[in-house]
C-alpha cells in the first residue's frame, strides 16, 4: 500500500487537497547551476544517469531549492533502447543520437531479457533515493512510453518529423508491432522493479502522441500504456501511475478512460474548463503551466498559475507545468511559483 500521508499521493488516489500538491516536469537540470557543475563529473550523459551518485544528487538539487511534494527520479527515457542492446548516445549541443532501426532484421537484435541487469544502477538509484528524501515528499519512477520511445529508435535521433516510424506502420503493422510488444515488455519489467525498489507512483512520457491520428492512437498510445499498466498492476496493484500524452488533444478523453491512468498530465494547450469538465470527473489532473511563462516570470507567470489553480484546485489535481523546464529559465522564478502554489488555499 502507498502511504497515504503524502499530499501527492492522496491527489493522485483521486483526494482534492486544501493546497494542491506540484512537482515541475525536467525540476532537475541545465537551468540549475549547481546542476551543471555536477553534470562535469560524468563522462557523458547516459554514464551519469547510471552513477547513482551522480543521480541521487541530481535528484535532491530541486528540493533543496523549492520544496516539491514529488521527486523524479533522475535518468532519461532512452536507456530503454540503450538497456536492449541499440546503440544510443547524446552528443552535446545535439542531443540523443541512435543507431537507428531500419526494418525487422534489426528488431532480432533487441533484447528485453537483460534490461533489468543492464539497468541494476538506476534501480540501486531508486533505492537511495526512497530512503534519502524528506518524508512528506513522494518519490516518481518514469519511463519513456512505447510510441515515443519507438520514434527515437526508429528516427535515430529527435527533431524529425517522424516520416520514417509512421511509414514503418502504414507499410508493414505487424513488424511495428512486434517492436511495439518489445518495449512493452522491456517497459513493464523496468517499471515493476523501479516500484519494487520504493518509486510510490510511475510516469510514462508520451512527448510525441499529439502526431498520431485517432486510429494510430489507440494502437499505438492507449493499447501499450494500458497494457504496461496491467503488467505492472499484476504485482503492484495499487501502484498509481501518471500519463502524459502530450498534444493528445481532442484524444485526451479516450486516454483517461481507457488506459488505467490514475493521473493524466496536460499540455499548455489543454483548456481548462475541458480539462476541469471532462477530465477531472475520470482522474487527478496534472499541469499544465506553459513553460515559457517561467522564462518570463513576473505578472503573466502568476496570473497564469493563478487562472489554472482556481480552475483545476477544487478537484483532484497535482500543479505542474505542460512540458519540462527549460535551460533558460531564471530560477528565482521557479521558487516564485512553488510560493505562490504553496500559498493557494482551496475554497
Ligand atoms: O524531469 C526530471 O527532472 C527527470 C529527468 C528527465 C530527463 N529526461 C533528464 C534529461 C526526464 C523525465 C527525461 C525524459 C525525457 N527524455 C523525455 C520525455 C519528456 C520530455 O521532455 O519530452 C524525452 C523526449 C527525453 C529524450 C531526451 N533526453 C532528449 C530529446 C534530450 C536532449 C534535449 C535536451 O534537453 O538536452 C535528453 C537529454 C536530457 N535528459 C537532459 C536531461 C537533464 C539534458 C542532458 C544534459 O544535461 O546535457
Amino acid at each position: 500500500m502507498t502511504k497515504p500521508s503524502k499530499s501527492f499521493l492522496q491527489a493522485l488516489h483521486g483526494h482534492a487537497q486544501k493546497t494542491p500538491p506540484f512537482w515541475f516536469m525536467r525540476q532537475a537540470g541545465r537551468y540549475l547551476p549547481e546542476y551543471r557543475e555536477l553534470r562535469k563529473n560524468a563522462r557523458n550523459f547516459l554514464n551519469f544517469c547510471y552513477t547513482p551518485d551522480l543521480a541521487v544528487e541530481a535528484t535532491l538539487q530541486p528540493l533543496r531549492r523549492f520544496n516539491p511534494d514529488a521527486a523524479i527520479l533522475f535518468c532519461d527515457i532512452l536507456v530503454i533502447p540503450d538497456a536492449m542492446g541499440q546503440k544510443v548516445e547524446f552528443r552535446e549541443g545535439e542531443g540523443p543520437v541512435l543507431e537507428r532501426l531500419r526494418g525487422n532484421d534489426d528488431l532480432v537484435q533487441l533484447k528485453t531479457e537483460n534490461v533489468c541487469d543492464h539497468l541494476a544502477p538506476v534501480f540501486k538509484t531508486v533505492r537511495r533515493l526512497a530512503a534519502e528524501i524528506p518524508e512528506t515528499t513522494a518519490l516518481i519512477g518514469f519511463a519513456g512510453a512505447p510510441w515515443t520511445v519507438a520514434t527515437y529508435m526508429v528516427e535515430g535521433r529527435g527533431g524529425t518529423d517522424f516520416s520514417r516510424a509512421l511509414a514503418w506502420d502504414a507499410e508493414d503493422r505487424a513488424g511495428f508491432a512486434v517492436l511495439m510488444d518489445k518495449l512493452v515488455e522491456a517497459t513493464a519489467a523496468y517499471l515493476t522493479k523501479q516500484a519494487a525498489n520504493g518509486a510510490e507512483a510511475l510516469q510514462l512520457f508520451d512527448t510525441w502522441a499529439g502526431v498520431l491520428n485517432e486510429d494510430q492512437f489507440r494502437r499505438l498510445v492507449v493499447g501499450p500504456t494500458k497494457a504496461i499498466i496491467e503488467k505492472v498492476r499484476a504485482e503492484y496493484p495499487e501502484i498509481p501511475f501518471i500519463g502524459f500524452p502530450r498534444g493528445a488533444d481532442a484524444l485526451y478523453g479516450a486516454y483517461v478512460t481507457q488506459t488505467g491512468v490514475n493521473g493524466v498530465g496536460i499540455d499548455r494547450d489543454v483548456n481548462l474548463a475541458f480539462a476541469a469538465t471532462e477530465l477531472q470527473k475520470h482522474c487527478t489532473v496534472q499541469g499544465n503551466l506553459d513553460p515559457l511563462l517561467v522564462v518570463e516570470g513576473g505578472d503573466k507567470m502568476r496570473a497564469a498559475a493563478a487562472e489554472i489553480l482556481d480552475t483545476l484546485g477544487k478537484g483532484p489535481f497535482v500543479f505542474n507545468l505542460g512540458h519540462g523546464v527549460v535551460p533558460q529559465t531564471p530560477v528565482e522564478n521557479v521558487i516564485e511559483l512553488a510560493a505562490q502554489i504553496s500559498a493557494w488555499r482551496n475554497g
